[in-house]
């Protein structure tokens, strides 16, 4: 077998072979890269019906069930913002535990209605 010199490597020099050529070595094969997993947290979210339609309103803390929706584009009825005229009234289908207790206006207005799950939403405030 012949003798392999650098000489005999150089292409156009005899002995030249491409099977003699030193491969260039492969890329090192990495590892997948690991994606982080940020989990996101669903924003609680109040399920109310009003005139037969449902919605969905994402809590914000501090503010009433009736802005929070609006700000979200829920075509809320409403009037007095006061808790006086009523027609700010929902149903409360999931979610009761995201907003406070009734407060005197919603009790005298609703009556027994807040215990069936009624509120309104110009006088409930997420927690
Ligand atoms: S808007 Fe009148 S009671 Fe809420």
């Amino acid at each position: 077998m012949k003798k392999l010199t650098i000489g005999s490597l150089k292409a156009g020099q005899a002995g030249y072979s491409t099977s003699t050529v030193a491969r260039a070595p492969e890329a090192p094969v990495r590892a997948p890269e690991r994606r982080e997993t940020v989990q996101k947290t669903a924003v609680p979210q109040l399920k109310i019906e009003q005139h037969d339609k449902q919605f969905h309103v994402e809590r914000v803390p501090r503010q009433t069930v009736l802005e929070t929706a609006l700000q979200q584009n829920i075509p809320l009825d409403f009037k007095c913002k006061k808790g006086t005229c009523g027609r700010c009234r929902v149903k409360v289908e999931d979610g009761m535990s995201l907003i406070s207790t009734p407060n005197d206006a919603e009790r005298k207005r609703l009556g027994t209605e807040s215990q069936q799950g009624f509120r309104l939403a110009c006088q409930s405030v997420f927690s």
